[in-house]
């Protein structure tokens, strides 16, 4: 991310710095300067200015250790799943299922039933929040970050936020330990983004206001570390930040804003990259034109992913690869397996000028563990979708 800043902040780091709108006389205390940094004091950083100290806790609540059941499959097959019967559940924290992880990823689906009475930050790890439906806002330590339909939400660990819903919400969620980034190939060596990439800078929207909050209270706070859920409560609003700069902010991306690639012939997916995670990857298929040579096959080939699972989420339109796929299935295409589009489908796309699919997709390149919800929502027939002599049949 680019340098950003919001509120007001000294001409110098680490000098003495008042709050100016409550005491023009020197007489307000100092603001609590915070380094909120990757890596150590060498990844990218922000400077937050405080008006208490963000470790003051009025009391030190649960930790409570996250349960997650594995569903070990007896069968190595292509999966398909469907999230559409999934009703409201929960929070926007706990209210998220995970369906898929593995060491470097956690996928998890949310059908919130109402907004956290709580402040949460992850503290262990980045997540991406991709809006499938819903409006609203998030409320976070670095101001407002107003968010819509076909958001990717971005925000850094370490950055305590809530949500608030203007409309019902359904969202697909990752979690990752390691840091959510731009491709590496899209920036230059100053890490603007090139001239070629699928976005520019203008597309990724900081926070837009930020409120300072000095009040006393009780305000919870839940932390996301160490496998589990520790609570805390404050006595004072944790977002009491007069002003912040740096590199480390949540942010918002528009799957809409996504700048689809064609070519003569079919691209492969890495044209669709949006985001990179440790060894894996995050894609979005968006509404475009479709291969334009005469000759051109306008769907995918057949591939072999060896070192990879594939895993799609389909999000808005008419996805002519896959029968019997609706917004919101899921399909995963496992690492050893080939797979490709179903018999019949290449030759009804044939001479096709566009699609008007949406879809997500995250590749991981070590095997991804399925959790229970996935074997409530598996759907078995997939498997032989390929075969027209064993339609229907359920892959054991
Ligand atoms: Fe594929």
């Amino acid at each position: 991310m680019r340098y950003h800043s919001l509120g007001r902040i000294p001409a110098k780091r680490h000098v003495q710095f008042r709050d100016s709108e409550t005491s023009s006389n020197g007489s307000a205390p100092l603001l609590v300067e915070e380094v909120m940094g990757f890596e150590g004091f060498s990844g990218n950083e922000s400077i937050l200015y405080h008006l208490w100290s963000p470790c003051r806790v009025k009391d030190v609540g649960e930790f409570e250790p996250i349960a997650l059941e594995e569903w070990v499959p007896d069968t190595h097959v292509h999966r398909l799943t469907d999230t559409r019967g999934l009703g409201p559940m929960g929070d926007s924290v706990l209210g998220r299922r995970v369906l898929q992880y593995n060491n470097d990823v956690e996928l998890g689906v949310c059908v919130p039933e109402r907004e956290a009475d709580y402040f949460y930050r992850d503290g262990e790890g980045d997540e991406v929040i991709f809006v499938h439906e819903g409006e609203g806002v998030v409320e976070t330590i670095f101001g407002t970050l107003p968010y819509r339909t076909h958001d990717y939400v971005v925000i850094p660990r370490g950055t305590t936020y809530r949500f608030r819903f203007d409309t019902p919400q359904k969202w697909l969620t990752f979690y990752t330990p390691g840091e959510i980034e731009t491709p590496n190939r899209y920036r230059n060596r100053y890490g603007q983004l090139l001239e070629h990439s699928p976005y520019s800078q203008r597309d990724f929207h900081p926070p837009e206001e930020l409120e300072t909050f000095d009040e006393q209270g009780e305000y919870p706070v839940t932390v996301r570390v160490r496998d589990g859920f520790q609570s805390y409560m404050l006595d004072r609003h944790p977002f009491d930040v007069v002003g912040w700069d740096g590199y480390v902010w949540p942010y918002t991306f528009n799957a809409d804003d996504f700048e689809p690639r064609a070519g003569r012939f079919h691209l492969p997916p890495p044209a669709h990259q949006t985001f990179q995670g440790p060894n894996f990857v995050i894609c979005t298929f968006a509404p475009r034109m479709l291969d334009w040579d005469p000759e051109a096959v306008t769907l995918p080939y057949h591939h072999s992913n060896i070192q990879s699972e594939e895993v799609m989420f389909y999000a808005a339109g008419d996805y002519a690869a896959r029968k019997g796929v609706d917004v919101g299935f899921i399909t995963l295409h496992p690492s050893g397996l080939p797979h490709g589009p179903q018999p019949g489908a290449v030759e009804k796309a044939l001479g096709k000028p566009r699609t008007d699919e949406l879809a997500v997709m995250w590749d991981t390149f070590r095997p991804l563990r399925l959790a229970a919800l996935w074997e409530e929502l598996d759907k078995p027939e997939y498997a032989y979708s390929w075969n027209p002599d064993r339609a229907g049949a359920a892959a054991p």
